[in-house]
């Protein structure tokens, strides 16, 4: 099957797909994804089963390590399809309060040679209701691949109202702060907004709460060096030890510029932020210890980019680009190799 093997995806399958603008592209992926009999019919072709892959993320056990990062299923429309994909979990969204457009279009790149990707998207969402409807539609999903809604706001109220909605409804709440192309976002991106709304979100939390923290790379409009914003992120990670938060996601899209945009600057993912990624889960490990757990999301495109973060200290990794750029055999292919590099360095389970 052409489409399940990663290499001929990306020599036969990708170059037809790539022919689209990329938001076209994606349009007619989610016309294949609504085909949940295709995805249930190709299932055990794509799942990898090994009790050596199982893990536990802030209590919640996972066949897998290897999840699926927001982004992807924005409106969490196609959930059930994405579950038979193989990956440990899902997470979907990004959910805003209200529903939003977005953007102006252009709005999404792709640098091809880099396997990379540049979205300046801004949380197009269709809103919170018809989030929580659709959840609500696929509770039998989570018995197998436990769902992750992440929410965002530019308001504590709103992201406030998002948690509160969602979280009988999934197994745990990822607050995007991290959004490069949302200005507003960046209250929750100092220590005293975040400070501000985990105390909040604490009040009658119920379930894991994950914080998806942005890079160590400022705002294109605002330069500054490494070393400042290494600085600014661990700041982050304090504030969310206090708070208890169980897992930080780590990280977003790295801020660029590019003239190509209705907007002018976006968000880079893809193979390109790897080293940055695992420099970053290396880091952040040193200061958190065992307080929260890490999960490793940037660039991650193979099973031994896998093994390097799950080995620097992470407890799962969470994939996008390489589910663009490689197709939806993707976990299915990390896993094996996963499984293949723990041999190589005789690892028997992962943690
Ligand atoms: C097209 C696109 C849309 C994205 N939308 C979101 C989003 O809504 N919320 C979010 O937290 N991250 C979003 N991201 C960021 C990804 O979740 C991820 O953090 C980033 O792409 C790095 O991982 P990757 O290199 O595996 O793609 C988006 C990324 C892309 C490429």
């Amino acid at each position: 099957m052409l489409i399940i093997n990663p290499d001929t995806y990306k020599t036969l399958v990708r170059p037809l797909l790539f022919k689209l603008s990329p938001e076209t592209a994606q349009g007619a992926a989610e016309f294949l994804l609504h085909q949940d009999y295709l995805w249930k019919f190709l299932s055990p072709l794509l799942k990898v089963e090994s009790p050596r892959l199982e893990t536990t993320l802030a209590g919640i056990r996972l066949k897998n390590p290897i999840g699926l990062a927001a982004g992807y299923d924005k409106d969490c429309k196609v959930i059930p399809s994405l579950s038979s994909m193989g990956f440990g979990y899902i997470t979907c969204g990004t959910v805003t309060a209200m529903p939003r457009p977005g953007n102006p279009k252009p709005r999404v790149l792709r640098y091809v040679e880099d396997e990379a990707l540049v979205n300046a998207l801004g949380f197009p969402s269709k809103g919170l209701a018809n989030a929580a409807d659709e959840l609500a539609r696929v509770q039998e999903v989570r018995a197998n691949t436990p769902i992750v809604a992440s929410v965002s706001g530019v308001t504590e109220e709103d992201i406030l109202k998002c948690h509160r909605r969602l979280e009988p409804l999934v197994d745990a709440i990822e607050i995007n702060i991290s959004s490069p192309n949302t200005a507003g976002l960046r209250i929750f991106q100092e220590t005293d907004g975040l400070d501000a709304l985990l105390t909040k979100v604490n009040v009658g939390r119920q379930r894991p709460l994950f914080i998806k923290l942005p890079p160590y790379l400022s705002p294109a409009d605002h330069p500054s060096t490494g070393d400042e914003e290494r600085d600014r992120v661990l700041g982050l990670v304090e504030v969310c030890v206090r708070h208890e938060v169980s897992a930080v996601t780590v990280s977003n899209t790295w801020p660029v510029r590019d003239s190509r945009l209705a907007v002018g600057s976006g968000g880079l993912s893809g193979r390109v932020v790897f080293p940055d990624t695992l420099r970053m889960v290396a880091d952040l490990k040193a200061v958190i210890g065992d307080a929260m757990a890490i999960n490793a999301c940037g660039g991650v495109f193979s099973g031994v980019d896998a093994f390097k973060v799950l080995r620097a200290g992470a407890t799962t990794v969470q994939v996008l680009t390489g589910l663009i750029y490689r197709g939806p055999g993707i976990a299915r292919s990390i896993n094996e190799q996963l499984l293949a590099t723990m041999d190589e360095e005789r690892v028997v389970v992962l943690g």
